[in-house]
């Protein structure tokens, strides 16, 4: 096997340059560790290696942490933690090497990555942007487990420890020395430079590794045991109160970092080594690594099955709509220095898509994640125009306008003479079929959807959805943009609703029938919360817009009848002209900035005084069964038509698309987890008392009787 460390000594300094080969990245494997630990005997028992330096050969990652295949070939708890255990001693020998050494970090330093740097004797980060540290142990369901949780606390205080463990945050080089987790932060041209000279000065005694002093408010907290358990316990009641209870691993973090402080140095490891194994064995983990791997396969699917047909590059666009996501599509861009050009039919309307797009950017500002040079850069990448001047050489224009398929006819007529012959025309239609607008269109195989998600600046996902006409070439390309715009892609066939919102469809719906039947509407939304949606149903109806859902929803029932018949309920509220949040009446009360309170009572004289006061445990169940088993139905329909090309691309878009629980991977992890038998029997019992809309999806039957799965049981989830 080619080796991934390389040692080089000169004047007494040992530089070790970890560079996994045929990787894009470093990462910790066993046969890794092995290399370390020889390296590390070398640098023992050679007198005349004074001081060691440990830098990464890749340009811009240091180590990315374990290797996550690892962790599949885990049989039980008891494997993981051995694992772990052997990872404690890895880094042990880092921390107890006669010479020290010294982490020379340029770009992501995570996971196992930053437990190794933690064991040195000094750390210097370069101040590279893509610097970040970070412990994203927990984002798996797991806890860090080579020393992470004991280390940590020790180095930046135990308040930022638990921070970035429990947030599994990176945090950027400037804030790393902010916060002590590193010592020192310099150019990336003279990193390797300072690290030798760090090395030398530590071996001579000329320098000493200082403690950062924690700021007077930590200090009397986290210094005695009474102010510990404080920040314990504040610690632990966050975590249950934002994840109610659904992510073990949290709450293990939180054990492991506390049993560091409570035993000794060697308990907390056990302890630590223990929970590592524990979280490893837990469906939560198995299901939230499923996502990572889901995640990273489609990055690197194209989108077409064709690999010879290659994206077009796309240098510029336009964004046609400078309205809510028009703005936010705008926004995206730009921050990846990709030039728009905007437009909207009046001067005043550009001006406020401008000042959307202002507004994101400016938030980035105040978060520190841009500096004022790239605000000012990014600003000055986007301009508007009431014409099209200026479309005459974009290759890819984004349509938002209205969601009305005669002003998407129009702008596509005016628009198409003046575009580039190939230029590839993208709507954000949330419901209009893409061939629909296509059949305006004189290149119907340049016409395809993009249907973006809101917030655009926040939400992971973007749908592409496209025709029979599609150009391959024109997919490969829009594909290509989203991921540049940092977007997780997922390409679907043509159909109302495409994926995403058509598997809501039911299960908003199913929320809606509950309400007809007298259910409360808090009741429903806290059921909901509970399974592990980020918010309810009815708050989610509040949030759309009641006329938009109104009017999607009638979309889908013409589409797909009774199934997907939106409530009375619903209906009724639209009548009665609310709007939800945007007019601030909806289900839920707001208040003039728009804040929400309480269930609106006065809902209730609308569609019906609540008939089934009292939440019961049967009927949360009931409420959490009937609207998920509708999703995951429907979800299964959507691979039998052919809407989703595979249950990866259904469960990334549900969990990203829709919040879909990611902690049950997905709505087909989760028909996996209930197994086809179980879930026909639920479903069909669903039937008999809601006749017509729990019928259970053909695919779905035959996997019952035959026992499949739609992934394998063991071994890699996905290729
Ligand atoms: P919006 O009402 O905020 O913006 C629409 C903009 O289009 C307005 O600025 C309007 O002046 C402009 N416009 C209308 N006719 C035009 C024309 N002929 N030429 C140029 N501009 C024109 O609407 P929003 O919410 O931004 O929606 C836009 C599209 O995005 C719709 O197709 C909608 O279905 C879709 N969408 C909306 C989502 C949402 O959450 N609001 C989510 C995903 C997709």
């Amino acid at each position: 096997m080619s080796q991934a460390l390389t040692l080089a000594v000169d004047g007494g300094i040992a530089v070790i340059t970890f560079d996994l080969p045929n990787e894009p990245v470093n990462k910790f494997s066993a046969a890794v560790i092995a290399e370390f630990d020889a390296i590390l005997t070398r640098i023992d028992t050679d007198a005349s290696i004074k001081a060691a330096v440990l830098i990464s050969g890749k340009p811009d990652n240091f180590i990315a942490g374990a290797d996550i295949d690892a962790f599949l070939e885990f049989k039980s708890a008891k494997d993981a933690e051995l694992a772990s255990a052997a990872g404690h001693k890895a880094m042990e020998r880092i921390e107890r090497s006669r010479a020290p050494i010294v982490a020379a970090i340029n770009g992501a330093c995570l996971g196992g990555g930053l437990e190794a740097s933690l064991a040195c004797a000094y750390r210097i980060a370069s101040d590279n942007p893509k610097t970040v540290l970070g412990l994203p142990e927990t984002q798996l369901g797991l806890i860090p487990g080579a020393g992470g949780t004991q280390r940590l606390p020790r180095v930046v205080g135990l308040q930022a420890a638990l921070d970035m463990i429990l947030t599994a945050k990176n945090v950027r080089a400037r804030k790393a020395l902010q916060i002590g987790l590193v010592d020192e932060l310099v150019h990336p041209s003279i990193l390797r430079e300072v690290a030798v000279q760090r090395a030398r000065e530590i071996a001579s005694g000329s320098r000493r590794h200082e403690e950062k002093k924690h700021g007077a408010k930590e200090v009397v907290l986290e210094d005695n045991p009474i102010g510990r358990a404080v920040v314990f316990r504040q610690a632990r009641e966050m975590t249950l109160k934002k994840t109610r209870g659904n992510y073990p691993a949290l709450l293990a973090a939180l054990d492991a970092v506390a049993a560091g402080y409570h035993g000794t140095r060697e308990q907390g490891f056990a302890e630590e080594a223990r929970l590592f194994g524990e979280m490893s064995a837990t469906a939560v983990s198995n299901q939230l690594i499923f996502l990572f791997y889901a995640t990273t396969a489609l990055k690197k699917d194209s989108g077409i099955a064709d690999a010879s047909v290659k994206p077009l590059p796309v240098k510029q666009i336009g964004v046609l709509g400078t309205g809510f996501m028009g703005a936010g599509i705008a926004a995206v861009s730009v921050m990846q220095n990709v030039p728009v050009r905007f437009k909207d039919t009046k001067h005043e309307q550009v001006g406020r898509g401008l000042a959307a797009v202002r507004d994101v950017l400016k938030d980035r500002l105040v978060k520190r994640q841009i500096t004022k040079q790239q605000f000012d850069d990014q600003f000055s990448l986007v301009s508007g125009t009431v014409e099209y001047t200026g479309f005459g050489s974009v290759p890819l224009v984004i349509e938002a306008v209205f969601e009305d398929l005669a002003v998407k006819h129009q702008v596509l007529a005016e628009l198409e003479p003046k575009l580039p012959a190939h230029a590839i025309f993208a709507s954000n239609t949330s419901t209009i079929p893409i061939a629909k607008i296509a059949a305006g269109s004189k290149r119907p195989e340049r016409v395809v959807g993009m249907h973006f998600f809101s917030p655009v600046h926040k939400m992971p996902l973007l749908e592409v959805i496209v025709t029979p006409q599609t150009a391959p070439e024109v997919t490969a390309t829009v594909v290509a943009f989203g991921r540049k715009l940092g977007k997780t892609v997922i390409v679907v066939n043509d159909a109302p609703g495409f994926f995403a919102n058509r598997i809501l469809a039911p299960y908003i719906n199913e929320a809606g029938r509950m309400l007809d039947e007298g259910v409360p509407v808090d009741v429903i939304d806290r059921a909901l919360l509970a399974f592990g949606f980020p918010v309810g149903p009815v708050t989610l109806l509040d949030e759309v817009g009641l006329d938009v859902a109104g009017k999607s929803g009638a979309v889908m029932s013409a589409a797909f009848g009774d199934r997907v018949k939106p409530s009375a309920a619903l209906g009724k509220l639209i009548a009665s002209g609310r709007l939800g949040r945007k007019g601030k009446k909806g289900f839920y009360l707001y208040d003039e900035r728009g804040k929400k309170g309480g269930v609106d009572e006065s809902v209730y004289a609308i569609i019906g005084a609540p008939q089934r006061q009292a939440s019961s445990p049967a009927l949360v169940q009931e409420i959490q069964e009937r609207c998920a088993l509708a999703m995951v139905n429907e979800a299964v329909r959507c691979l039998d038509e052919g809407i989703v090309r595979q249950p990866r691309d259904g469960d990334i878009g549900a969990v990203f698309g829709i919040g879909f629980p990611p902690f049950r991977g997905g709505p087909f992890r989760y028909a996996d987890t209930l197994g086809a038998a179980e879930l026909v029997k639920r479903l069909q019992a669903l039937d008999v008392q809601y006749p017509g809309r729990f019928v259970p999806s053909a695919r779905l039957v035959t996997m019952a009787s035959d026992g499949t799965r739609f992934y394998p049981a063991t071994g890699k989830p996905v290729g």
